[in-house]
């Protein structure tokens, strides 16, 4: 872990906000040594993350459960906060447990919900998956080219590889992305210019 940020937020109920790389990991030192049961709520587009956050809080002896929640806004009604308190309730959460939101806004406003409605109120981590991958450790904004970069290559993941699809759902010409491929290093190696068609029709 390197250029990790702590930023103490004050109050009534102080708390922190930790910013860096690599972080998944220090979930269970965040958790403490009360909690012993965590309820991980996260969309279907982070199930691999959740998984290996999961089999992470297990290692560590707690009681980790995961609760797939529908995408983005979908996730916010009463019947999946309903869904979240039914797991927490079978798996016999106490107000000495704790939530983990892993997603984005939508999915972390629910966990956040979910964790102050429970019993009056449990312990809750938010993992932001979205805005907070705009800035940098520090809080300062990325470089454009870095996200671009960042963003073609999550779209390619993503997409397995279809760049027809990875331009449709960028919004982006083929030649163009193939301009951005060179740009950034990502072409697949030997590829050139006239295979770049061959390779954007997916
Ligand atoms: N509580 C607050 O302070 C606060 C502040 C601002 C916004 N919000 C709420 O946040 C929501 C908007 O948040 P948002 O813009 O993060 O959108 P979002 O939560 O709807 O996420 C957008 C999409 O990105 C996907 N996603 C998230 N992380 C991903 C990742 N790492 N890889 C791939 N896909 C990923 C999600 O599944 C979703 O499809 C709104 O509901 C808004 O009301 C809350």
């Amino acid at each position: 872990m390197s250029d990790v940020r702590t930023i103490r937020v004050g109050g009534e109920r102080p708390y922190d906000v930790v910013v860096g790389h690599h972080l998944l990991g220090t979930i269970p030192e965040m958790l403490g040594a009360s909690v012993q049961r965590v309820l991980v709520v996260h969309p279907a587009a982070l199930a691999a993350t959740a998984d290996a956050v999961l089999e992470d809080l297990r290692a560590h002896g707690y009681e980790a459960f995961g609760a797939e929640v529908p995408d983005a806004e979908d996730a916010k009604t009463v019947e999946v906060a309903a869904f979240c308190w039914g797991v927490l309730g079978q798996a016999g959460f106490t107000r000495s447990d704790a939530v983990v939101g892993l997603g984005g806004g939508a999915t972390t406003d629910l966990a956040g919900f979910v964790a102050a409605t429970w019993l009056r109120g449990v312990k809750v981590i938010q993992v932001p998956t979205t805005v907070l991958a705009m800035v940098d450790a520090g809080g300062h904004m990325r470089r454009m080219e870095d996200l671009e970069s960042e963003i073609i290559r999550t779209a390619i993941s993503r997409y397995d590889g279809h760049m027809s699809e990875v331009a449709r759902r960028l919004h982006i010409g083929r030649s163009t992305l193939y301009r951005k491929l060179k740009e950034f290093g990502l072409e697949p190696e030997g590829m050139t210019e006239e295979e770049a068609p061959k390779l954007a029709a997916g």
